[in-house]
C-alpha cells in the first residue's frame, strides 16, 4: 500500500513513525510544509489553501490513501476533499474514550476553536490552547518548555486522561510526563487499525518539506532515527 501523509512540520512523523513501526512494508510519501509551520496560529483559510495543494502533490504521487496527520487539519477537515481516501485523526476517537471521567486536551488555538474533539469525545474536557509548543518544538528550543508547560498543565489536575491533541505533541511527551503522571493518550494509538500492509511489498520512506534547516534534520533524527530520503520540494501556493 502506498501511504501519503501530510503535516504543517515534523509533527506528522510522529504518526508515520507508528505506522512504519507496525506496517513496515508500505510505501510511504510524507510532505510536511515547514515553511507554514505553524497552521495552529493561522486563519483556516489560508492553511486550507497549503493543504490543499498538499493533497493535490500525493494524489499525483499515487497513493492509495491520504493521512491528515495533523490535529488542526483534522478538526477542520470539511474543507478538504481528495479523489483518494482521506483519513482524520478524531475520527478513530469516536467513543473511545468514553471510559474515562475527564479529559484534557492540548492542541493548537485553531483546533480548540473550532470545537471539534466535542463531536468525538463525549466525557468531561478541559481545552487547552497551546499557542507556543509547536514553533518550539519546529526550532528545537527545547530548554523554553518547562516554564510553559507549567503554566499550560495547571488546568489538567483532576482529570484521568490527557490527549495530545496536536501530532508534534508526542516528540515531548517526556517533558508534558513531568506535569501529568496519569494516561496520556496519542492520535497513533487508534489510527493504527486503518490501514493494511502487503508483506510482499519492499516498504520505502520518501521525505517532503518545504522548508529544511538543522532544526528540521534534528527532528526528522530525532523521531525517526533511521535513514531516510529527503527532498526539498516547494509547492505552488495558488488557490
Ligand atoms: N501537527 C499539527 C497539529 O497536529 C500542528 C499544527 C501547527 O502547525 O500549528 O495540530
Amino acid at each position: 500500500m502506498k501511504v501519503g501523509i501530510f503535516d504543517s512540520g515534523v509533527g506528522g512523523l510522529t504518526i508515520l513513525k507508528s505506522l512504519i513501526n507496525k506496517y513496515p512494508h508500505n510505501t510511504y510519501i510524507y510532505y510536511g510544509d515547514t515553511i507554514h509551520a505553524p497552521y495552529g496560529n493561522k486563519k483556516i483559510e489560508e492553511i486550507v489553501t497549503y493543504s490543499k495543494n498538499i493533497i493535490k502533490f500525493l494524489e499525483d504521487e499515487n497513493v492509495d490513501l491520504i493521512i491528515i496527520a495533523c490535529g488542526t487539519l483534522s478538526s477542520n477537515k470539511e474543507y478538504l476533499h481528495s479523489n483518494k481516501p482521506l483519513i482524520d485523526l478524531l475520527t478513530p476517537l469516536d467513543n473511545k474514550l468514553d471510559n474515562y471521567h475527564k479529559i484534557s486536551i492540548m492542541a493548537t488555538p485553531l483546533s480548540i476553536k473550532t470545537n471539534a474533539f466535542k463531536k468525538y469525545i463525549h466525557n468531561n474536557l478541559n481545552l487547552i490552547a497551546c499557542d507556543k509548543l509547536v514553533d518550539i518544538i519546529e526550532k528545537c528550543e527545547f530548554n523554553k518548555l518547562d516554564e510553559i508547560l507549567q503554566e499550560y498543565m495547571k488546568s489538567t489536575f483532576d482529570s484521568d486522561a490527557l490527549l495530545l491533541g496536536c501530532t508534534h505533541y508526542p516528540i515531548i511527551k517526556e517533558y508534558i510526563a513531568k506535569y501529568f503522571n496519569k494516561r496520556i493518550i496519542t492520535f497513533d494509538e487508534y489510527l493504527k487499525d486503518l490501514i493494511t500492509e502487503d508483506i510482499n511489498d519492499k516498504g520505502s520512506i520518501k521525505l517532503y518539506f518545504s522548508y529544511i534547516d538543522d532544526n528540521v534534520l534534528k527532528n526528522i533524527n530525532n523521531i525517526l532515527n533511521k535513514d531516510v530520503n529527503i527532498e526539498r520540494k516547494i509547492l505552488d501556493v495558488r488557490k
